[in-house]
């Protein structure tokens, strides 16, 4: 099956979490990624939190798979000069380094521009160009707190938190890959390459797009009603942080199952739904509820959603949490376990599906990772392991027309 990305040859100037969750996806799609490393030492991430000694780290494998590796040294003028033949070779280069990294080493966007302008040159960087923070350097959990997500996650009562979900790094990846695909997109049309830039502040506030709008509600109207500070607590001008709650126009909270006391976990997600208020009260065998004025509306329950959860977690008590999501589906309630990346490894439905898969590797033997979150009727991105340090440097030198003389050089001067 032809891959909707074959033929697109992608240098991958990436490392750490970002820029290689976004060039990876593009991998996965059929794009030809060339990662550029460091002889000797390669993507930081190669050494982060190793659990085998001598082998590539989790943290490495898994956001580096279906891709080649060339190590080269773009500080040489040796090593510069292979780069520019690739430059002139190919489609894409991704670059998530400090600010002003790639300008320093001599390729500044003018120059990429010169060397191949049809070329689309990607970026991550922490903060947007002409920022009052643009040269920060930027990890994760810092990009959470710029982009607005640690101001308003967690509970009113603790700090400011950090969301385990790579808020800052992959999802900025995912946004610089939508920048990609479309300057391509538009490439085809113009003949011309461009430059995209994502940001890890941009990219984190665009996902925190519903806190803005109650920002500007709680502006307007002085509270917001789906909160728990509403309506016994207080409101200052800022959005609050709001624990558990639905974001939306839906109450919901995580409630305990049977076994929450030995096992942090035993919990589920359950959304009261306006139009599913009758069957939640079957549910939960409250039909009485149903019409009584204290219960029948949402505005009604709200002052007392807290004691409506109360009795929830009282019908939940002798259920698991699985055992309680089988009868509420059939309710059609909103609602799921609360699942741990134990359960999440050994789940056959996403085993089933390719979103976990195995992958072997020729140092590690086999881990898991996860595969592609899009599914295509067309397309079954299959996951590959992600290459040793320099795996492919002959291979990409080969195809740039270095004879085999010309790379021993190279390697002399330690340029590859
Ligand atoms: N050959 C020679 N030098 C190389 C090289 C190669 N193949 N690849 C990288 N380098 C050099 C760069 O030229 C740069 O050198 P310089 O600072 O002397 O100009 C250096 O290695 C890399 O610098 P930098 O990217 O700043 O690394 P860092 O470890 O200090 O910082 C980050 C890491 C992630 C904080 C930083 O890269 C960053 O802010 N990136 C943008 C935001 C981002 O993507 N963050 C999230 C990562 S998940």
């Amino acid at each position: 099956m032809t891959k909707p990305l074959e033929g697109i040859r992608i240098i991958d100037f990436t490392h750490v979490q970002a820029g290689p969750a976004c060039t990876q996806m593009l991998a996965w799609f059929g794009a030809d990624v060339i990662k550029v490393e460091r002889p000797g030492s390669g993507d930081v991430t190669r050494n982060q939190l190793r659990d085998i000694p001598d082998a590539d780290a989790l943290y490495f494998t898994m956001l580096n798979s279906n891709k080649k590796s060339l190590t080269l040294d773009t500080k040489k003028p040796e090593g510069k000069e292979v780069l520019e033949k690739l430059i002139r070779e190919s489609d894409v280069l991704v670059e998530n380094f400090g600010p002003g990294a790639l300008d320093r080493m001599g390729f500044s966007w003018e120059r990429l521009n010169e060397l191949n302008p049809k070329m689309i040159v990607a970026s991550v960087k922490g903060f947007s160009d002409g920022h009052h923070y643009d040269d920060l350097k930027v990890y994760e959990n810092v990009a959470q707190c710029a982009g607005g997500a640690a101001s308003t996650t967690g509970f009113w009562d603790g700090p400011p938190t950090i969301s385990a979900a790579a808020l800052g790094d992959s999802n900025t990846g995912m946004h610089l890959a939508i920048g990609i695909l479309t300057a391509l997109l538009g490439r085809d049309k113009t003949g011309k390459g461009q430059k995209v830039a994502v940001s890890m502040q941009d990219s984190v506030l665009n996902l925190c797009r519903v806190k803005l709008r109650d920002q500007q509600r709680l502006e307007r109207v002085g509270y917001l009603e789906e909160y728990p500070q509403y309506p016994h607590g207080e409101f200052s001008d800022v959005v609050p942080r709001g624990g558990n709650a639905g974001g939306g126009g839906q109450p919901g909270w995580v409630l305990k199952c049977k076994g929450w006391e030995t096992d942090p976990n035993a919990y589920i997600y359950f959304t009261i739904q306006g139009h599913a208020w009758e069957p939640i009260c079957k549910a939960l065998g409250k039909p009485e509820w149903i019409n009584d004025p204290a219960y029948k509306t949402a505005e009604a329950r709200q002052p007392h959603i807290f004691e409506i959860f109360k009795t929830i977690e009282g019908w939940l008590a002798d259920k698991t949490k699985f055992e309680a999501v089988d009868i509420l589906r059939k309710f059609d309630i909103p609602c799921a376990p609360v699942l741990t990346m134990k359960e999440l490894a050994n789940d056959p439905s996403l085993r089933a599906s390719g979103t976990i898969v195995e992958v072997p590797h020729k140092k590690r033997g086999s881990y898991l990772t996860v595969g592609s979150p899009i599914k295509f009727s067309d397309l079954k991105p299959e996951v590959t392991a992600s290459p040793l340090l320099g795996e492919h440097t002959e291979e990409v030198l080969a195809s740039l027309g270095y004879s085999k003389q010309d790379i021993f050089n190279l390697r002399e001067m330690k340029a590859v």
